[in-house]
C-alpha cells in the first residue's frame, strides 16, 4: 500500500518520477506528489485524486526542476485523501522531506510531545511526525538523525528522505515494507519495487529491516544502524520489460487474463524434469512429508481462495489434514499449531501485513513455514523456511488473475510431489497428473478463446444488482474467487455457497431472474450440484452453468459455458477463467476503472 520512488542522477527527476509512480499506482492512488531539490531549496508538488491531476498540474513534471527527487502514490490510512495529506511532507522549516509507506504505531504521542516542543502539525498522516522527528534530532548530520528516528518510531516504513543541507544525495530505509535499490550508470534509484525503475535498470540490491541507504549520484552506500558500511550483492532482474506495459490492451486486467498460459508455462516447466517434479528450492525431505501432522494454508483474498482449493487436493491426494485459514484470523485465534505442522502461506506481492505476521505467529510456534510468492526477496520469502515462487511476472491489475492460477499450479505440484513421496498416489496417477500438469498452459489458453460468449453474456447480465455463486468442493473453492472477481471490479453484490448450503437460508434471496452463476465440473458432484441448480431455477433464477465439455447441461441452465476437460484436480485452473473473463466484461460494460477498483490496493501493508 502505498508506493514510492527516488531518482538521483543527471536527469530531471520529476518526469521520471512521475513515470516511476505510474507503474506503482497499483499500490494506492487516492493522491501523489514529489518533492525535488533544487540548489537550496525543496519543491513540493502534490494533488488529490489520480496521478494524471499531478501530472497535469506539474506540466508533466518539467515545472519542478532538479536532478534529485522522491514521489508517492497513496492509498490512505491516516486522514482522508487530500492534498494536504498527500505526501510527501516537510518538516517545519522546510529543510527535510519525506515519503513513507508503511504505519507509524506511535505517532499520537510522537505527535502530542511534538507539539509541545512547537512542532505544528498541517496533515493528519501518521507520516508527518516522521518529517518533524527528522528535524528535532538533526545537529548537522542526516544520518545521526536516521538512525534516531528509527529507534523512537514503531511500526512498519519504507521512508526516502530529502534534506536540502545535502543537495547532492538522499537517503533511504525500510522496515517490514518493502523498498529496492535500482543501481543505474550514473544515476540511482530507490522503488517500493522493481516495476517502477525496470525502464532504467535492472541490477538492483534488496535490503533488509534498518540497513540505511544514502544514495548519491554515482554511488550507493548501505549502513548498519552503528554507522558500519555493509556490502550488498547485486541482482539483476529479468522481468521482461513490456510485462509491465499494457502493450496495446485497454486494460491490465485482460492481458493478464491471457498472459495466463505462459505464466502457467513459466511456472509448471523449469519444475520438471524427466518426467519428475523438482522443487529445488524445496528442502523438505521425504521424511520430513511423512511426519506432517497437519497442514495450515494462510493467506488472504484471492490467495485464501488458491488456499481453499489447495484443502480439497492435498487432503485428496496426500491424506494429510488441511486447514485454510484467512490471515487476518490466524494470527488472532491462539492457533494450535506444532512444530509437526507444515504451514503453507499464500501471497502475490509476499508483502500482506496479515500474512506475513500469521507467518510469523506459526513461526514462534515451531511449524515449518513454506511460502508461495511471487516477488522475490519480500518479506514473507525471506521468512520462510522454503519458498516456491510463481513465475506469473509483474501483476499491475488490482484484481488478481494469472498469480491466482500459477498460485494454483504451484499447489498441484506440491500436492502431486508430496503424494508421490508419501505413496499416496500409484505410480500411474503420478506419471498421469504430471502429463496433465503440462497440458493445463494448452487448455488454459483454449479456455479463453470462449470470450465471445462471455462479453455477450456480461452485456445481457451487467445490469444485475446481485450474483450468486454456487459450487461444490473444488466447484465452491472456485465459486468463491468468482465472486470475489465480480465484486471488486464491477460492484455488483455477489455471494458464493457452497450449492448444498444455500437452501438453509441464502435461497430465500432468490426470486424471478436472480442470476446464479453454478459450476458443476466436478465428475462425482456433478448431479448433486444439478439438484441445486434445479432448486433455484424453480424459484425463478435464471442459471449460468460452467462445465467440461464432456457433460450435458441443456435443458438444466438456461446459459452454459463449456471447459475442456482433464482431471478433477486441475479443472478449477479451467474454471476460473470463464468467472474472470465474465467480471471483467461487466465491469467493462459498467464503464467501471477495471485496473483501479474503488477503495482498493494490490498490495495491502496495513491490517
Ligand atoms: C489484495 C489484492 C488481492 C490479493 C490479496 C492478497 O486484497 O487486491 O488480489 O489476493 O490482497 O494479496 P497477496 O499479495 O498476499 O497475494
Amino acid at each position: 500500500m502505498c508506493g514510492i520512488v527516488g531518482y538521483i542522477g543527471k536527469n530531471q527527476a520529476a518526469p521520471i518520477l512521475l513515470d516511476g509512480l505510474e507503474k506503482l499506482e497499483y499500490r494506492g492512488y487516492d493522491s501523489s506528489g514529489i518533492a525535488v531539490i533544487n540548489g537550496q531549496d525543496i519543491n513540493v508538488a502534490k494533488a488529490k485524486g489520480r496521478l494524471q491531476v499531478l501530472r497535469d498540474k506539474t506540466g508533466d513534471g518539467n515545472d519542478v526542476k532538479g536532478t534529485i527527487g522522491i514521489g508517492h502514490t497513496r492509498w490512505a490510512t491516516h486522514g482522508e485523501p487530500s492534498d494536504v495529506n498527500a505526501h510527501p511532507h516537510l518538516s517545519q522549516s522546510g529543510r527535510f522531506a519525506v515519503v513513507h509507506n508503511g504505519i507509524i504505531e506511535n505517532y499520537l504521542p510522537l505527535r502530542e510531545r511534538l507539539t509541545a516542543k512547537g512542532f505544528e502539525f498541517v496533515s493528519e498522516t501518521d507520516t508527518e511526525v516522521l518529517a518533524h522527528l527528522f528535524e528535532y534530532y538533526y545537529k548537522g548530520d542526516i544520518m545521526d538523525a536516521m538512525i534516531k528516528v528509527i529507534d523512537r518510531v514503531e511500526g512498519s516504513y519504507a521512508l526516502g528522505v530529502l534534506c536540502s543541507d545535502y543537495p547532492d544525495s538522499f537517503i533511504a530505509v525500510r522496515k517490514a515494507s518493502p523498498l529496492i535499490i535500482g543501481l543505474g550508470e550514473g544515476e540511482n534509484f530507490i522503488a517500493s519495487d522493481v516495476t517502477a525503475i525496470l525502464k532504467h535498470t535492472r541490477n538492483i540490491h534488496y535490503i533488509e529491516d534498518n540497513e540505511i541507504v544514502v544514495l548519491t549520484r554515482d554511488d550507493v552506500k548501505v549502513y548498519n544502524t552503528d554507522k558500519e558500511e555493509i556490502k550488498k550483492d547485486v541482482f539483476t532482474v529479468d522481468w521482461d520489460i513490456s510485462a509491465a506495459e499494457k502493450g496495446g490492451y485497454p486494460h491490465f486486467m485482460i492481458k493478464e487474463i491471457e498472459e495466463q498460459p505462459k505464466a502457467l508455462r513459466e511456472t509448471i516447466s523449469p519444475r520438471i524434469k524427466d518426467g519428475n517434479i523438482v522443487l529445488d528450492d524445496v528442502k523438505l525431505t521425504a521424511q520430513d512429508i511423512k511426519n506432517i501432522n497437519k497442514i495450515f494454508i494462510v493467506a488472504c483474498g484471492s490467495a485464501y481462495h488458491v488456499g481453499v482449493v489447495a484443502k480439497y487436493v492435498i487432503e485428496r491426494l496426500c491424506r494429510i489434514p488441511v486447514e485454510a485459514q484467512i490471515a487476518s484470523e490466524f494470527r488472532y485465534c491462539d492457533p494450535i499449531v506444532t512444530k509437526n505442522d507444515l504451514v503453507v502461506v499464500i501471497s502475490q506481492s509476499g508483502e500482506t501485513a496479515d500474512t506475513l505476521e500469521a507467518l510469523k505467529v506459526a513461526k514462534s510456534r515451531g511449524a515449518r513455514i513454506l511460502s508461495i510468492v511471487n516477488v522475490v526477496g519480500s518479506a514473507i520469502a525471506n521468512a520462510s523456511d522454503d519458498v516456491i515462487y510463481t513465475w506469473a511476472g509483474p501483476e499491475i491489475a488490482v484484481a488478481t488473475t494469472k498469480a491466482y492460477s500459477t498460485q494454483l499450479a504451484v499447489v498441484y505440484m506440491l500436492a502431486i510431489y508430496m503424494a508421490n513421496k508419501l505413496g499416496t498416489i500409484t505410480g500411474g496417477q503420478y506419471k498421469k497428473y504430471i502429463n496433465e500438469l503440462e497440458a493445463l498452459p494448452d487448455l488454459v489458453a483454449e479456455t479463453i478463446e470462449n470470450k465471445d460468449q462471455l462479453a455477450y453474456l456480461a452485456s445481457k447480465f451487467y445490469n444485475c444488482k446481485s450474483i450468486f455463486f454456487i459450487g461444490r468442493n473444488l466447484d465452491y473453492a472456485v465459486s468463491l474467487e468468482g465472486s470475489l472477481k465480480l465484486k471488486e471490479i464491477s460492484y455488483i453484490h455477489s455471494e458464493a455457497y457452497a450449492a448444498g448450503e444455500l437452501k438453509h437460508g441464502t435461497i430465500s434471496l432468490i426470486e424471478d431472474g436472480t442470476l446464479v452463476i453454478a459450476i458443476a465440473t466436478g465428475r462425482d458432484l456433478f448431479d448433486k450440484t444439478v439438484s441445486n441448480i434445479k432448486e433455484v431455477t424453480s424459484r425463478g433464477a435464471v442459471v449460468m452453468g460452467v462445465t467440461t465439455k464432456g457433460k450435458t447441461m441443456d435443458g438444466i441452465a438456461d446459459h452454459v459455458i463449456e471447459i475442456p476437460e482433464t482431471s478433477d484436480i486441475f479443472l478449477p485452473s479451467l474454471s476460473v477463467v470463464p468467472l474472470q473473463i465474465f467480471s471483467y466484461y461487466v465491469a467493462a460494460e459498467k464503464g467501471c476503472d477495471i485496473d483501479k477498483p474503488r477503495n482498493l490496493a494490490k498490495s495491502v501493508t496495513v491490517e
